[in-house]
């Protein structure tokens, strides 16, 4: 049996549909093809290459294992919470771009009270689409986010971004009218008692501003902005999870990040977000 998506070729831009005989496939009207990996989440990317360097089974672990100790449990709850009264509500059809495990989404999925769901994950990590093909009611594609989004004109009801490349204008363009799109970053304070003794990179000034310029060039109406901030007390695993799952684990070697971790000890450390709300104008 084969049923139609709003997920589109990657060659033709035609809708795609999923059948799961012989095999999980996804095929389109001129016979592009793709096949799910045994993991079960499809690569788009293969034979295209991209300039990104995809974050290693190791960062994506790390990732996992910090979400589950539940410290970024507060974030997932605000997102889940920023969607009610922007879908109907018997649906939800949601895009997550860059979604690394798929930690929020999954949040998400499991808090909406929508009966029939439909979810995309995006991310250019192999690692990371591997946990979030998990997720009830999605597909998880590996995708590189710069390009075009495999996703049908007006389709999502909520477009989510957290800690990952933006690209409004496809944002823009896969929102329904009203749609929202949920930008997560991280506020200058963010983690700031372990970035410098950690390796962690810097978090650029004035974010906020260039954001909500950006997004409104593209036609993402800022509706609001919220700091989200408070303590989390860490065991010097957390802290290494913590290190290691960011853009610093390309760099870092886990025994140098390991003893380090090890001589700071437990800390109280300050976690900061900015939770920025766009919505798809007419
Ligand atoms: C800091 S992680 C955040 C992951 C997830 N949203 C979360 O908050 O747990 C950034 C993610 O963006 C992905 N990423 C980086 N560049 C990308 C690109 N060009 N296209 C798609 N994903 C990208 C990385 O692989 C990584 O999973
Ligand atoms: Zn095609």
């Amino acid at each position: 049996m084969s049923n139609s998506t709003t997920v589109l070729c990657p060659v033709c831009d035609q809708s795609l549909f999923l059948s799961t005989e012989p095999r999980r496939n996804l095929n389109c009207p001129d016979g592009h093809r793709f096949d799910a990996a045994k993991q079960g989440y499809f690569n788009f990317l293969t034979g295209r290459g991209t300039n990104f360097i995809e974050d290693t089974g190791p960062m994506v672990n790390a990732r996992e294992n910090f979400q589950n100790q539940g410290h970024y449990a507060p974030l997932a709850k605000e997102l889940s919470a920023s969607i009610a009264g922007h879908h109907p509500e018997n649906k939800l059809d949601v895009l997550d771009a860059g979604a690394g495990t798929g930690y929020y989404l999954g949040e998400m999925i499991a808090s909406a009270s929508a009966a029939e769901v439909d979810a995309l994950a995006l991310d250019i990590s192999r690692y990371a689409m591997r946990r979030a093909a998990k997720l009830p009611h999605t597909l998880a594609m590996v995708w590189d986010v710069w390009r075009r989004l495999p996703s049908a004109d007006q389709s999502r009801d909520v477009v989510l971004n957290c800690f990952a490349p933006h690209n409004p204008a496809e944002f823009h363009r896969v929102l329904r009218k009203r749609g929202i799109c949920l930008v997560v970053t991280a506020a200058q304070d963010h983690l700031q008692e372990i970035r410098e003794s950690l390796g962690m990179l810097g978090i650029a000034e004035n974010k906020e501003a260039s954001l909500i310029e950006k997004f409104g060039a593209a036609g993402l109406r800022h509706q609001q902005s919220t700091n989200l901030s408070y303590a989390m007390d860490l065991q010097t695993s957390d802290l290494f999870n913590l290190a290691f799952m960011g853009p610093a684990g390309h760099h870092l070697s886990p025994e140098v990040l390991r003893a380090k971790t090890d001589s700071l000890g437990a800390q109280r450390v300050n976690a900061s977000f900015g939770v920025h709300i766009f919505v798809r104008e007419g």
